[in-house]
């Protein structure tokens, strides 16, 4: 996609992090933005932020877990600005560390949260761009957790692959449409995901973090403190703007996370060379 100017962006986890520095470098090319999101009150700060600079900005209270949520947040969408041309399914939460302790309601929140989100929210906005024909391009927000296994046996990497594999099949479906689909993969960014909690629905269980003495705790505190200490917000949205310019499929912002994933790479490929031996 090359034009951005009095286009519309779409963007769930919009009122914080990188959903929000997503819709400030869309609005800042001349995009109306919509921002989607569960937290009201900075749902309504983040918009009144944008708007203050002068850019077309509106906000929707939206639960990306349900899928008629998502479905009366693009009605809005429609509603407000007419067609839209991107897609950004970015909302997400982490939790659950450990072997035994994830309860099945943990699994079921950031199951819902990061993977169904994308999925409603590709169910609601591609038969529009299907039908608009004007082109557009989805943004799926994964992780350096959705190709490498150092978070262990967790809900955010088993979310965060499954991200990486949807982006990656949909991008072969849609490249004849001319529908652009660009994966997010950062490393640690600096937003307030080490405090998802604030937002997990009382459907969901209360949160039960983990003992801060037990292993468990250790990492998920260690995992907040490297998030304070992450890259900022604005870096990711700005390669993902030349992302979708460009149409390329993978965003990477930490290149020191290439010797694992060679790793992974690697370890990979020599089992399958055990086959070939056999
Ligand atoms: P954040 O916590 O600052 O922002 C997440 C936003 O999603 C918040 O505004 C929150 O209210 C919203 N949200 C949470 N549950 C929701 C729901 N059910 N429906 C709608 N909105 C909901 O965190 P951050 O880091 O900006 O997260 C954005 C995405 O980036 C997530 O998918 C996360 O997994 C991913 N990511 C973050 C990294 C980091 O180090 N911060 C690294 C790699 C990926």
């Amino acid at each position: 996609m090359q034009d951005f100017a009095g286009r519309t962006a779409f963007v769930t986890g919009g009122a914080s992090g990188i959903g929000f520095a997503l819709a400030r470098v869309f609005a800042a090319a001349g995009m109306n933005v919509m921002l989607a999101d569960i937290e009201d009150a900075a749902l309504a700060a983040a918009v009144d932020s944008l708007s203050a600079s002068g850019s077309n900005v509106r906000g929707i209270a939206c639960d990306v877990a349900d899928a008629a949520s998502v479905e009366r947040a693009a009605e809005a969408t429609f509603a407000a600005f007419g067609r839209v041309h991107v897609v950004c399914n970015n909302a997400g939460v982490g939790g659950g560390t450990g072997i035994d302790d994830i309860s099945p309601d943990t699994w079921r929140w950031v199951i819902d949260v990061n993977l169904m989100g994308a999925v409603h929210g590709v169910r609601a906005f591609l038969p529009h761009l299907r039908a608009h024909g004007e082109g557009g391009h989805i943004v799926n927000t994964a992780s350096m957790a959705g190709l490498l296994s150092g978070l262990g046996f967790s809900p955010y990497a088993a979310s965060k692959f499954a991200i990486v594999t949807m982006s990656e099949g949909l991008a072969m479906q849609l490249q004849p449409l001319g529908i652009g689909v660009t994966v997010i993969c950062p490393g640690f960014v600096r937003t307030r995901i080490a405090d998802s909690a604030r937002n997990r629905p009382v459907r969901y269980g209360a949160a039960q973090g983990p003992d801060p003495a037990s292993p468990a705790g250790r990492l998920a505190a260690q995992l907040a403190a490297l998030a304070q200490a992450g890259i900022d917000p604005a870096d990711v949205a700005a390669r993902t703007l030349a992302a979708i310019r460009a149409d390329e499929l993978y965003v990477f912002t930490h290149p020191e996370f290439r010797g694992e994933t060679e790793a992974r790479f690697d370890a990979i490929l020599a089992a399958m060379d055990k086959a070939a031996a056999r």
